[in-house]
């Protein structure tokens, strides 16, 4: 995000909304019964060596209250206009590069103020709980906008899994940077690997979770598999991808942006209209999907979660947290 890139590649094709609503009343019709079948979900993630190219549905997921209403960014925005920097820097460039990444197989260490350090696989974090689909509405710092029809499943079952300790006040979240399969961590455009946390309380709210699908299928490579972090309320840069690391700490973590960029990216990151970024506004947003003359949109405070998550910052200076 600190590199300038006069224009971004607008995908033209679009899966229309229609079209979506009408596979997603097949794949709810196919998977009605099977909401304990995580034994299916979890074949569909042992099959999936290359998720960019094969897409695959995920058979059973609850819907939630999130979202209904909200108009969808078409599925190929979602999936062709991507911020991935270790798959290159043009938002162009990730659907391409990840094709040969291996999502699988797949664990998770996890470490620091624990009672006792240890690692998960993919097939057991699918048991944790049964996955739902959540409807958010996405804001980029760089000031664009997505509504992701995102499935995944509660960070805080994840955390009771591993069993912080009290010490544990922030969560840290470790990417893959694997310099074979990602060419883009080859190159030094941020102290790779990529790393964001949430202090505690924000880790366990309702709202925040790990995805491992969207539009119903399983999450393509470009958009963080096998799983990825998606914290609504905050800008697009906290959502770390293809995590293999989950660590608890006492101490803020050192994110790869604050490093970066200390004066232009805080660890809150929470969506402000009222606090602009050194170098765009972050008042109003574009929409993606909409076309080029699509009019901006006014920005919500915490893009719209007031409700869910203004509590956790009450008392705390917005303008200095940021
Ligand atoms: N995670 C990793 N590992 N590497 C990245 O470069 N980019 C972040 C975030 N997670 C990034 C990352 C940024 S800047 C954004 S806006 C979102 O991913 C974009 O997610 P999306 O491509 O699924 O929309």
């Amino acid at each position: 995000m600190l590199i300038h890139k006069k224009s971004d590649v607008i995908p033209s094709e679009i899966t229309s909304k229609e079209n979506f609503e009408n596979r997603r009343t097949i794949i709810k019709a196919a998977g009605a019964s099977l909401l304990s079948a995580s034994g299916i979900v979890t074949g569909l993630f042992n099959n999936n060596a290359n998720a960019a190219i094969s897409k695959q549905k995920i058979n059973a997921y609850l819907k939630s209250k999130y979202g209904a209403d909200e108009k969808l960014t078409p599925y190929d925005d979602v999936t062709t206009y991507n911020n991935y920097y270790e798959f290159g820097t043009s938002k162009s460039d990730p659907a391409v590069e990840s094709r040969l990444f291996k999502p699988s197989p797949w664990t998770v260490s996890i470490e620091g103020a624990v009672k006792k350090n240890k690692q998960i696989g993919m097939d057991d974090i699918l048991k944790l709980a049964p996955l739902e689909e959540r409807i958010y509405r996405m804001r980029c710092v760089e000031g664009w906008s997505m509504v992701i029809p995102w499935i995944g499943l509660p960070l805080s079952k994840l955390i009771q899994w591993a069993e912080p300790t009290a010490n544990a006040k922030y969560v840290e979240f470790v990417s893959l940077a694997d310099e074979l399969m990602m060419p883009g961590a080859r190159v030094p455009v941020l102290d790779w690997p990529y790393i964001e946390g949430l202090r505690m309380d924000e880790a366990m709210n309702p709202l925040t979770i790990m995805a491992v699908g969207l539009y119903g299928e399983v999450l393509p490579n470009q958009n963080g598999a096998p799983m990825r972090l998606v914290v609504p309320w905050k800008y697009g840069f906290k959502g770390a991808k293809a995590i293999v690391k989950i660590r608890f700490s006492e101490t803020m973590p050192k994110t790869a942006w604050v490093k970066a960029g200390p004066r232009e990216y805080g660890f809150y990151a929470n969506v402000n209209p009222n606090v602009d970024h050194p170098r765009w506004t972050q008042s109003s947003e574009r929409r993606i999907g909409g076309g080029l003359f699509t009019r901006r949109i006014k920005t919500q405070m915490f893009n719209g979660y007031v409700e869910e998550v203004g509590q956790l910052y009450s008392g705390m200076d917005l303008s200095k947290n940021f």
